[in-house]
């Protein structure tokens, strides 16, 4: 078959988990390393693919893809959002904050009488801001969504799919052996928003990572034949 089904597509990768300021020295954060989505940029680049990755981690250069250095979900959001235009798919596999802290302090805040109280609100949900930008403005871009479940996974997963209206989501429940954050494996479910429904048990996420992509050509070239 075609070794390279991805020639001729520009995609649009995120990954690691962002970083929400308290102080100059502090921030909200979560577990993910980048792994699976460094996996997706650099088996993606073997099937063909160029374009650009918004990164929360520094990692080694892949052929064909540009690398944008974030930290927050809204430095984040910025960046995807403004280069989905030239995008055929937008694959959102960043641990992305839900909220953030309202007002970051600008000085190290000190050790005082009574524990800091730290407000926080939320933050734009990046792949439904996608979702509805390339609906509104007729963007032909394919989008997949992780989802990172502790229970419930495939309810939650579902729920996810339709809510984001994204045409792919990769469901994985965190609390598996050996899978979900900072592992070198995962076990996922590739779900359509057709209905259709791929699982994958404990893989290398290299594995994983291709599954996922050969999921999105297919799409591609159903939606948008080159
Ligand atoms: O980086 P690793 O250590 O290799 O770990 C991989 C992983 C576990 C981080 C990865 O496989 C994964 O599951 N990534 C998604 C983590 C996540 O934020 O899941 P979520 O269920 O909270 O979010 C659902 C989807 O919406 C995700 O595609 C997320 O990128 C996106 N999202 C979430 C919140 C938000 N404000 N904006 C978003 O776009």
């Amino acid at each position: 078959g075609d070794s390279q089904p991805l020639k001729g597509r520009r995609l649009l990768i995120s990954l690691g988990g962002t970083r929400e300021a308290i102080d100059p020295v502090r921030f909200i954060g979560n577990r993910s390393s980048g792994k699976q989505g460094i996996a997706i940029v650099t088996e993606a680049a073997l099937l063909g693919a160029v374009g650009v990755v918004v990164s929360t981690v520094d990692f080694a250069r892949v052929d064909g893809f540009e690398t944008i250095r974030v930290e927050s979900a809204l430095e984040m959001h910025q960046e995807i959002l403004s280069h989905l235009p030239e995008s055929d798919g937008l694959i959102m596999c960043a641990a992305v904050a839900d909220y953030r802290v309202k007002n970051p302090a600008s000085i190290k805040i000190k050790k005082g009488a009574s524990a800091p109280q730290i407000e926080l609100i939320e933050n734009p949900d990046i792949l439904a801001d996608s979702s509805s930008y390339i609906k509104s403005n007729d963007l032909k871009c394919v989008t997949v969504g992780f989802a990172a479940e502790t229970n419930d996974a495939l309810l939650n997963g579902k729920k996810k799919l339709s809510k984001k209206g994204i045409d792919l989501i990769v469901v994985n429940d965190v609390t598996e052996d050996g899978s979900g954050f900072g592992s070198d494996s995962n076990a996922v479910w590739i779900l359509g928003s057709e209905g259709s429904s791929e699982r994958i048990d404990l893989a290398k996420k290299s594995k994983i990572a291709k599954s996922l992509l050969l999921s999105l050509v297919k799409i591609l070239d159903l939606k948008f034949p080159l």
